[in-house]
């Protein structure tokens, strides 16, 4: 089936790094506002009988991004395309997995139902906050993961030592523990704001070893400036990794990661990177990206690549 590849306007610098991976060009699109700020999508070449992949973050402004996604379904669906997938490698909302007091939405569920409901038949990810939203969709959700890229670009020694910075991080330390075969720590910390959190407390060996802290995103660098100074009061190595797929950078985030001791401070191109403090070292997600597009569209096999594998 032909292959298609659509960018809404999140980050189309990967999308066009994906096309250009998978040797083809990224097909013409309008993505306007009308005076009003209602969105107007047009697909500019016919899609009529391909396999259609949208690749669009969810990026801020979330909301924004998330329309894009929607329209370009429907207007993908209503030319005539055969298969439709999204390709979401940051997906907002997955935050909002459940509810935490009384009266929520659980915002990730009305994602997974929209996306649904514009016409797709499966969707792609990367390192999801929460592996759980799977079950919020019926189509099948491919979940890909930026650990062994990650991995790969850090640098550590004999004392190095993962870090799950919050309990929900256990999973995906232990991800990164089978690539680098060290240790891993985990703390224990509580959000007491959107932007603020309290480290309670370290479970593990941290005196004289070198951390890295991995995280699926850092958005105001809460999470990351409680860790890094929690660890150092308790006597690590100035010598401070951080690995996290999606470098969301809001608010004071930038202050923040600037005003620590990180040595090595990495991510992937997963969001648009908009300001990023000096040091910042990008690992490209398009290759990934591309070879599982090739290989859904050729109908392989996915298991070398997902979050799972
Ligand atoms: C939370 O559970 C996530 O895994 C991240 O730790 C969190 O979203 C990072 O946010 P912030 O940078 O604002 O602390």
């Amino acid at each position: 089936m032909t292959l298609t590849a659509i960018a809404g306007s999140a980050n189309v610098p990967l999308a066009t790094s994906v096309a250009h991976e998978l040797g083809v060009e990224l097909c013409g699109r309008k993505v306007q506002r009308f005076a009003d700020g209602e969105l107007h999508v047009e697909i500019e070449q016919s899609v009529r009988g391909h396999d259609v992949y949208v690749i669009e973050p969810t990026s801020q402004p979330v909301d924004e991004h998330m329309m894009e996604l929607l329209f370009l379904a429907d207007a993908c669906r209503r030319a005539g395309a055969a298969r439709l997938t999204a390709v979401v490698p940051y997906f907002g909302y997955a935050r909002q997995d459940r509810r935490t007091s009384g009266r929520e939405a659980v915002g990730a569920g009305v994602i997974a139902s929209l996306i649904e409901t514009a016409g797709f038949s499966r969707i792609v990810v990367v390192d999801l906050h929460a592996p759980e939203i799977e079950g919020f969709f019926r189509i099948p959700l491919e979940h890909l993961s930026a650990t062994r890229l990650l991995a790969e670009a850090v640098r550590t020694t004999s004392d190095s030592v993962i870090v799950a910075p919050d309990l929900g991080a256990v999973k995906l330390a232990e991800r990164y523990q089978a690539f680098l075969h060290l240790p891993v720590v985990v703390l224990h910390k509580t959000r007491i704001t959107g932007s603020d959190v309290l480290l309670r407390s370290i479970i593990g060996d941290v005196k004289d070893r070198a951390p890295i802290i991995v995280d699926d995103m850092i958005t105001t660098g809460g999470t990351i400036e409680a860790a890094v100074k929690g660890l150092l009061e308790a006597g690590c190595k100035p010598d401070v990794s951080v690995l996290a797929t999606h470098a969301i950078f809001v608010g004071p985030a930038l202050e923040r990661l600037q005003a620590l001791p990180i040595q090595q401070l990495i991510g992937t191109n997963s969001v648009e990177p908009r300001e990023l403090p000096a040091h910042f070292q990008v690992v490209n997600l398009a290759p990934v990206i591309a070879e599982t597009i090739g290989r859904l569209n050729r109908d392989q096999s996915l298991a070398p690549l997902l979050a799972h594998a």
